[in-house]
């Protein structure tokens, strides 16, 4: 049984964040408009049968055009803080050089929206659309897109640093260099396997570079990065397969969090390194495993592995659902398999919150100086029952949403609870993936994990149960909040979280000033 909204407001700690979260590539559209250049994605998208049923990004949800709205429909919904990320071609067309002033104002116009609504901006720098002059010249392969990172760090702390609350340098550099640079899923398209890894070295570099430059200019909001981790669990007893799930763990875990939160590499990448060119200096690695503020963590699910191939397909729903078939072609020595007597999401994703506890346990274990975590994302794709009332209007009751929402938002609070597995965490939030039903990457329009359903002919956005579940968690922890004698609401409380680290989120709103717009830093910061 899970909680109901009542129920979890009353769980969740004092000053605890509760967000929504989206990416650029997935909702704005507008690929064409107002000076923004190319990204790889956009080229990738193009390309017949890479895409299911070939859906096209080019409209996405609309929200380039629709941001008031968009953001008017958080403010309903009550939450603290939206997690968006930067376009970085539409602010710098060609991944260096000049800035498009146009593609600067509109995250201005955002951040100054979001602030005036008592919303906390949480900016994500990368969130996988890379300009395509840099995808061109190689990439992330290439050691110099790091540097490039950095300098649009530089950019946007110098445009949006008075504002932004939280900082996300990169996500989840996992799915890039997995789907990305090991199995060609997703832009750019290469399967290099192994050879990928310097893709996860510059990633990592560029992430490094980021932050050198978020803290050179002395942004006073917190910095972090986000990690997708999901635990690994052997398919059996049999030694083989233990050690497949850690080779996975290893290949989908370790390999991004260790060297940010060791500053080293795994033992067993550095012995994979005889396959690759693969040779990362001291100097790169304290760059990476720079302190951070607060560490990003996604959660989903736990991954199911077995030893050898397999027989060649994707668990049940999965192969379908991304349009690819992961354990065919890859030639890994082990595979995903479906966890016994579990439900899954329209992706065919296990469906286990009580693996969320194992992923911060584990987390706590391997990691002890790990900082504040606040969970990026979460959350469900279904085939939403889409029913009409007697007046014609649309009613999404997508109710195992709430379920997954409810349970793995429980989970996380109570995990990190005194006396829970992984309580040494200082959990700050969780953010909601996502507030809109969007372009789910490879999957098109097909995976939809909104809590606002989207109409693709019309555009307009409709609430799901989901939304209305969330709104009324955020008024019931409000109204908590309130009897407690705080008089603090949701905004305040998030304001007042800034103030301590030196933002004045909803200052710069009120008095109408957009400090630093347009007035991008040109140099690019120091390289390690
Ligand atoms: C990504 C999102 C994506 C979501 C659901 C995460 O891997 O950060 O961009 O839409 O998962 O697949």
């Amino acid at each position: 049984m899970n909680a109901s909204a009542h129920d979890l407001a009353a769980i969740l700690p004092p000053g605890f964040t509760m967000g929504v979260a989206t990416a650029a590539f997935q909702i704005e559209g507008a690929l064409d408009e107002d000076g923004r250049g190319p990204s790889g994605w956009d080229v990738f998208a193009a390309q017949p049968g890479m895409i299911v049923n070939d859906h096209s990004p080019a409209i996405a949800t609309d929200h380039y055009h629709r941001m008031p709205e968009d953001v008017a429909l958080m403010k309903e919904l009550g939450v603290d803080s939206y997690r968006f990320s930067l376009s970085w071609p539409r602010i710098q067309p060609g991944g260096s050089g000049p800035v498009n002033p146009k593609g600067l104002d509109f995250y201005d116009r955002l951040i100054d929206l979001l602030l005036a609504n008592g919303i906390t901006p949480m900016a994500t720098l990368y969130h996988w659309d890379t300009p395509l002059e840099l995808d061109e010249a190689g990439g992330w392969m290439n050691r110099d897109t790091a540097y490039r990172l950095g300098e649009f760090a530089a950019i946007a702390a110098a445009a949006y640093g008075d504002r932004v609350a939280r900082w996300v340098t990169i996500n989840e550099p996992a799915t890039v260099s997995a789907n990305g640079y090991m199995l060609g899923l997703h832009s750019p398209g290469e399967a290099h396997m192994l050879r990928a890894l310097p893709s996860v070295h510059h990633q990592l570099l560029g992430h490094g570079l980021a932050m050198q430059a978020l803290r050179a200019a002395k942004v006073p909001g917190e910095i972090g990065l986000t990690n997708v981790y999901s635990p690994m669990v052997p398919a059996s007893i049999n030694p083989l397969d233990k050690v497949s799930a850690g080779l996975m763990d290893m290949a989908q875990n370790r390999l991004y969090a260790d060297p940010v939160l060791l500053g080293k590499y795994p033992d067993a990448i550095r012995a994979a390194t005889f396959f690759s060119s693969f040779s990362p200096s001291s100097e790169d690695l304290e760059l990476i495993s720079q302190p951070l503020d607060f560490y990003g963590l996604n959660y989903y699910m736990p991954t199911r592995v077995g030893a050898g191939p397999g027989d060649g397909t994707m668990p049940e729903g999965m192969a379908e659902a991304m349009g690819n078939d992961l354990n065919g072609g890859a030639g890994t020595p082990f595979h995903i398999q479906s966890f016994p007597d579990t439900e899954i999401t329209a992706y065919g994703w296990p469906i286990k919150p009580d693996y969320m506890a194992v992923a911060l346990a584990e987390m706590a274990e391997r990691y002890p100086e790990l900082p504040p975590v606040y969970i990026t994302e979460g959350g469900a794709s279904f085939e939403d029952l889409e029913i009409h009332d007697a007046d014609g209007r649309l009613i999404v009751p997508d109710e195992r949403r709430v379920r997954y929402l409810a349970e793995h938002l429980q989970a996380a609070i109570e995990a990190t609870s005194p006396g829970g597995a992984a309580e040494s965490i200082d959990l700050r939030g969780y953010y909601v993936w996502s507030l809109l039903d969007n372009f789910e990457w490879s999957a098109g329009y097909k995976q939809q994990f909104g809590l606002l359903h989207v109409d693709r002919d019309t555009m307009v956005r409709t609430p799901k149960a989901s939304f209305h579940w969330l709104r009324e968690l955020l008024a019931a922890r409000n109204r908590t909040e309130s009897g407690a004698e705080t008089g603090t609401t949701a905004g305040v409380a998030e304001t007042e979280t800034a103030a301590e680290t030196g933002t004045t989120p909803g200052s710069a709103a009120e008095t109408g000033s957009t400090a630093g717009s347009g007035s991008p830093a040109a140099g690019a910061p120091a390289a390690g």
